[in-house]
């Protein structure tokens, strides 16, 4: 029997909920395979900041290192926010894309057709809504240095990030950008603010060589400020996004409302080798919902699916649990976030079950 090692971190706020669903999930892949999934579970973020002192033990590290994946549920909450920046519970999720090399985080949105009331936009603009946004996820605003916040003579302060990228960065994550999109419908869009930022005109340069290698893949350029607007005016255009850091943070947020829900979005951060990934949905810990068993625990069933086929190329079980929630999105199964007149409104555990049911 084929056995893979999962190191499972629930983490905070409605972590723990999403996680316990989204396991029962791989357990039954697992067992309809006839594959061993292999899950350990331990502390991270603002639970592991209570029971050590810190969110990111060398323990914890140490078992993401040695595992073929890892599955994350999310991280934070008001508890912990006075605290020093160093050991804040984000700190636990930066050190492990760090400390993991998980440069390239892969973040789909794609519309549900039985959601589709549930977006804030028009239905004529987001039906067929199919990207993904590359998101570089090691460098950038995030890891430059100089930064910090230092103290002036004159008494103010003066807060500092700095925006860095060198070629090989760049060309690592346009490759990944070129791969996804060579596998989807061939069209690359890469963004930057190549207008004002210099970092990210060498990062134009640089996708713009890596190209050469794509001719197949058509290949065009935006600057960040219009992506923002063209994601809410004219979703279909896109097909697969790159982008730096911090630019794909706030886009992938943007991104996951045309769906409706910031609920339904799994992510993938990959590294150089295949067992260096983690998975984990793009919603936080909501802490002002958890416990309350409402949390929507299809982002991260889903994340299980991005799991399954990027680490252990188990490609139909994958498409399997896509087309459970589908039908259960379909069943008129929903969930508080996502929840309108007339469908059945569900617990998250309903919704875990509901899943379950249709594999
Ligand atoms: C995300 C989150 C994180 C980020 C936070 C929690 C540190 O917003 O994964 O998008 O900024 O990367
Ligand atoms: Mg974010």
């Amino acid at each position: 029997m084929k056995r893979y090692s999962v190191a499972v971190l629930p983490g905070d706020g409605i972590g723990p909920e999403i996680m316990h669903e989204a396991m029962k999930v791989l357990k039954a892949v697992g067992k309809k395979a006839g594959v061993e999934f292999a899950a350990t579970e331990a502390l991270v973020g603002g639970s592991s900041i209570d029971a050590h002192g810190v969110p990111l033990t060398d323990e914890v590290l140490k078992l993401t290192l040695s595992s073929d994946a890892v599955m994350l549920g999310a991280v934070g909450g008001t508890k912990w926010e006075g605290l020093d920046y160093s050991i804040r519970p984000e700190r636990a999720l930066l050190a492990l894309r760090k400390e993991l090399g998980l440069f390239a985080n892969v973040r789909p949105a794609r519309i549900y057709k039985d959601l589709i009331d549930a977006s804030t936009l028009k239905p004529e603009v987001i039906d067929g809504v199919d990207l993904v946004v590359i998101r570089e996820l090691t460098g950038g605003l995030y890891f430059g240095t100089p930064k910090g916040v230092e103290k002036l003579p004159d008494g103010t302060e003066r807060g500092v990030n700095t925006m860095v990228y060198t070629t090989p960065e760049i060309e690592r994550i346009a490759k990944v950008g070129f791969e996804v999109a060579r596998k989807r419908r061939k069209k690359l869009c890469s963004v930057d603010k190549a207008n004002v930022l210099e970092t990210t005109e060498l990062w134009r340069k640089v996708v713009i060589k890596i190209g050469q290698d794509y001719p197949d893949v058509e290949l065009s350029h935006m600057y960040v400020d219009n992506c923002a607007m063209q994601l809410v005016r004219n979703p279909k255009q896109f097909d697969v996004i790159v982008t730096e850091n911090t630019f794909g943070d706030i886009l992938s947020d943007e991104a996951s409302m045309l769906t409706g829900s910031i609920g339904m979005l799994p992510s993938a951060s990959l590294g150089a080798t295949k067992n260096r990934a983690m998975y984990e949905p793009i919603h936080g810990s909501a802490p002002d919902i958890a416990g309350k068993g409402i949390a929507n625990p299809i982002a991260t069933i889903l994340s299980v699916a991005m799991m399954l086929k990027y680490s252990f190329d188990m490609e139909d079980a994958s498409v399997a649990i896509e087309a459970a929630v589908e039908k259960v999105l379909n069943k008129g199964y929903r969930t508080a976030d996502i929840y309108q007149p007339g469908t059945k409104k569900a617990s998250c555990s309903e919704m875990g079950e509901a899943v379950l049911k249709e594999l």
